[in-house]
């Protein structure tokens, strides 16, 4: 404890020192979240915190997540400086939608809008007509049909699938996947539900479909946390990372959360649903990125632009 709020001081003057502001994800250790909030910075999803980086005066961005976060922030604010506790935070989705390949399957099927997900390399994104994230991707996606237009979805396809279903579009899907999410379980989220038969089930949708189904709430982050005040309900079980559970309960305090159960979790730890790229983000890493201006992001010049123009459309499309 004395080592941690030693670490914590010294990045409060860190990042006056700097600067800089902390943007955290809610899927990062609640000590950075708590920090983000108290030094002026922010904790949010992923389309808030790219909104959040794009308007703050700060010169510096620390963002606590992953790398595709990251490079959003410098994608909308290249003027700014953008540090990572660490270069290493990855995302399955990411890492599952190599740019060559995506720009092979977008060149085998030119008809199709690019929709991508912002889960995805600064590359793959200068590929994309649209960038968006689990917030607004049922809206984007759905103004588009209604254009008339066809979509190439990538990479998440359980995310693909459940907006698909939604909006009734014609999407042709990428098959990624999010390590995390895709391990919750339809059968033992059917059995936890029987012992709480009272509870509301609210679910990420980069869970699996069955799962989707099993929902009374789908949502981002942000809008998990909004469905836990809003529901009527005093048990909420919930299927996403359990970082989220720091806001979560916060924002809720005299209800019970519950963690969805996932596969081959024991006895002790129902689910342990959590994202190990994510959990790379530490007070120590961060502290030293500060004071070192390391683990700084960069973008090539040409990828940004092209990237900026999927990119901002999201951001106009949020307004
Ligand atoms: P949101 O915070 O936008 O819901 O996204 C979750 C995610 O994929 C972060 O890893
Ligand atoms: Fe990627 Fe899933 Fe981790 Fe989010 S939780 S960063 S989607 S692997």
């Amino acid at each position: 404890p004395g080592e941690q709020a030693e670490l914590e001081g010294r990045i409060r003057e860190l990042l006056a020192r700097e600067n800089a502001a902390l943007v955290a994800h809610y899927y990062v250790d609640d000590a950075l979240q708590s920090l983000a909030e108290e030094t002026g910075g922010f904790v949010g999803d992923s389309l808030e915190m790219a909104r959040f980086g794009a308007r703050t005066e700060a010169t510096t961005l620390v963002v606590a997540g992953v790398r595709f976060m990251g490079e959003t922030a410098k994608i909308l604010s290249p003027e700014k400086r953008v540090l990572m506790p660490t270069l290493e935070a990855e995302c399955s989705l990411d890492l599952g939608c190599p740019a060559r390949e995506f720009s092979a399957f977008c060149d085998a099927h030119p008809d199709r809008t690019v929709v991508v997900y912002a889960n995805t390399s600064a590359e793959v994104k200068a590929r994309a007509d649209w960038v968006v994230t689990s917030s607004i991707a049922t809206k984007v996606v759905r103004y588009l049909a209604d254009r008339g237009e066809s979509i190439l979805w990538a990479p998440d396809r359980h995310l693909g699938e459940y907006v698909r279903e939604v909006t009734g579009a014609d999407m042709l899907l990428w098959q990624g996947s999010c390590v995390v999410h895709e391990a919750f379980k339809a059968q033992q989220l059917g059995e936890l539900k029987a012992e709480h038969p009272g509870a509301a089930i609210l679910v990420h949708p980069e869970s699996p479909e069955e799962v989707i189904a099993m929902a009374d709430e789908v949502g981002s982050t942000t809008q998990l946390i909004r469905a836990a005040k809003e529901r009527p309900e005093t048990e909420l079980i919930v299927a996403t990372d359990n970082g989220i559970f720091y806001k979560m309960q916060q924002a809720v305090p005299d209800k019970t959360l519950l963690e969805a159960p996932t596969a081959g979790a024991g006895a002790t730890c129902r689910s342990c649903a959590h994202c190990p790229w994510m959990a790379m983000n530490g007070l120590r890493n961060l502290a030293d990125t500060l004071e070192r201006g390391a683990n700084e992001i960069h973008v090539d010049p040409d990828v940004r632009e092209a990237a900026l123009r999927s990119t901002q459309r999201m951001i106009d499309f949020a307004e």
